[in-house]
């Protein structure tokens, strides 16, 4: 007789396990242009839709117990795109807070932004800032946006104010540690928060694209098919369903 392995069958999102939601989810939401190009629509409906999508998926994650939810919108790569294009990337945010920072309050979500902003247009820049001030008083879920976001570029400017906190005599060199790190990095204002439980990225590629390196060295990664302005709340249960399913160990051992 052959004994074979049985295999665990993958979990599904109605067997979610409400007590242990990811506290950080962080989604690289890719696939806008193919999913526009597969309907012979030029590449921006694609982010139009994914707005939509970012909507859906802000409640659903809410309403989850999701306590961060990080979004990749505009990575500082981005820029080499057409002109055309990173100006309505550039809109996006407009129309999004414009007609959304209603129901963010209603769900009491509170909105944040990482990325270096002085970059952005001023237009981009006074809407989110409007947004941040708008939704401060909200106690429940943050929505943070990586806007002009890389994460190469966020450890520079962290190695950079390290090294003048070391030439002001305020730090000695052996006084940096992995804390004094995360502290200098664009999650500091998250706490103990800042690193993702779950990274998801849509439409099937499978690398991170200079997204929070740091952050993500112990997270689980979850790679899905759909192009982003397919995925919805159920997409977004059946991943953490999948995340419910795997063992994490953080360098130790799977019975710790
Ligand atoms: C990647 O798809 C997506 C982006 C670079 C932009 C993401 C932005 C949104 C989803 C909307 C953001 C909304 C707000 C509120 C700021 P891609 O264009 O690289 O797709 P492709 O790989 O199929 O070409």
């Amino acid at each position: 007789m052959v004994f074979s392995k049985a295999k665990t069958p993958a979990p599904t999102a109605s067997e979610l396990d409400m007590t242990r939601i990811p506290a950080h989810v962080a989604i690289i939401m890719d696939g806008n242009g193919r999913w526009a190009k597969a309907r012979h629509l030029p590449r921006v409906a694609g982010h139009q839709q994914g707005m939509q999508t970012v909507k859906k998926v802000t409640i659903a994650a809410s309403d989850l117990g999701v306590k961060v939810l990080t979004l990749y919108a505009f990575s500082t790569e981005n820029w080499k795109r057409p002109s055309t294009e990173v100006n309505f990337l550039m809109q996006l945010p407009i129309k999004f807070f414009d007609t959304f920072v209603p129901d963010l309050v209603k769900n009491n979500v509170r909105v944040m932004v990482m990325g270096d902003q002085a970059a952005l247009p001023a237009a981009t820049q006074a809407v989110v800032q409007k947004a941040i001030a708008d939704t401060a008083h909200c106690t429940g879920m943050v929505l943070n946006f990586a806007l002009n976001y890389g994460s190469r570029d966020e450890l520079v400017r962290a190695s950079q104010q390290l090294a003048r906190q070391v030439k002001a005599g305020d730090l000695q060199p052996e006084e940096i540690t992995a804390q004094t790190m995360a502290a200098a990095l664009m999650t500091a204002p998250l706490g103990d928060l800042a690193d993702p439980d779950l990274l998801i990225r849509t439409s099937g590629e499978e690398r991170l694209s200079n997204f929070m390196l740091w952050q993500l060295a112990y997270s689980e990664f979850v790679f899905v098919d759909q192009h982003w302005p397919d995925f919805d709340g159920e997409s977004l249960k059946q991943a953490i369903a999948t995340f419910q399913g795997r063992h994490r160990r953080f360098g130790g051992l799977k019975n710790q």
